[in-house]
């Protein structure tokens, strides 16, 4: 199966398809995440990429292209995957459909995660991650289990992003307002956006996303 999240920074993409990757084994492609390990690396991707993330301004589409490109060639795609961040844009989409068209691949669902924009900012200020394993927390809606250890692997390391403050965050919304909604429609068009209520608690978010992929099944 291969599934887009859809949704603003914050709404709880990489969130759900950390849970998702491993209850439906469905590998989780997150641009995001590819183009921060790029950025520490100090890869040519990175060295480009790092000014427009720390800004809050989408990566050149040709970039983000090339990365997808070469990761759904890779053998863990060929069992379905599930795009985190990604298409952007509509060129990022127009781009999208060429690459499985030209494998005969169909995309079987868009999931747009609907979350206020009020509701962002405070999910987006207190996130952190496990420096280790990456797994995903809050301050307040989703702790580790012991305070201070992660529950998937146990590190006590744990790590914040460069563009999570608050005037990153104003730009990022901007960018998904003004270049990422414009796939709502054009994913309505070909019949295949399905919307949840992402401001719902996690792990009901879950279930309605699950309950989107029993019905494609
Ligand atoms: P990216 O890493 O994709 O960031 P983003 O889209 O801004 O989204 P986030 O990762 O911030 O949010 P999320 O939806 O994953 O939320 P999360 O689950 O963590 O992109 C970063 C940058 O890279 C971009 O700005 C751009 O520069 C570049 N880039 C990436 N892809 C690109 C592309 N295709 N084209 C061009 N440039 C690209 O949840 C957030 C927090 O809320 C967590 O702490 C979580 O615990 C909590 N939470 C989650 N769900 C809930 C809930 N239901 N209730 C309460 N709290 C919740
Ligand atoms: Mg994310
Ligand atoms: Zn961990």
């Amino acid at each position: 199966m291969i599934i887009i999240l859809l949704g603003p920074p914050g709404a709880g993409k990489g969130t759900q398809a950390q849970k998702i990757q491993s209850s439906q084994g469905l590998v989780q492609l997150s641009t995001g995440d590819m183009l921060r390990a790029a950025v520490s690396a100090g890869t040519e991707v990175g060295k480009k990429a790092k000014d427009f993330m720390e800004a809050g301004k989408l990566v050149t589409d040709e970039i983000v292209v090339g990365i997808i490109a070469d990761r759904i060639e890779e053998d863990d795609c060929k069992q379905g995957f599930l795009l985190d961040g990604f298409p952007r844009t509509v060129a990022q989409a127009e781009a999208l459909d060429n690459m499985l068209n030209q494998k005969s691949l169909k995309l079987d669902g868009v999931i747009e995660m609907k979350v206020d924009d009020e509701a962002l900012v405070d999910r987006i200020t207190g996130r952190y991650t496990c420096a280790d394993c990456n797994q995903g927390y809050h301050e307040e809606n989703l702790k580790p289990k012991v305070d201070g250890v992660c529950d998937n692997c146990g590190s006590t390391n744990f790590k914040r992003r460069a563009d999570d403050n608050r005037e990153t965050v104003s730009s990022r919304l901007e960018s998904y307002h003004a270049q990422t909604a414009p796939l709502l429609p054009y994913y309505e068009s070909q019949g295949v956006l399905k919307t949840v209520d992402g401001m719902a608690d996690i792990n009901d978010v879950t279930t309605q996303i699950n309950d989107v992929l029993g019905s494609l099944a």
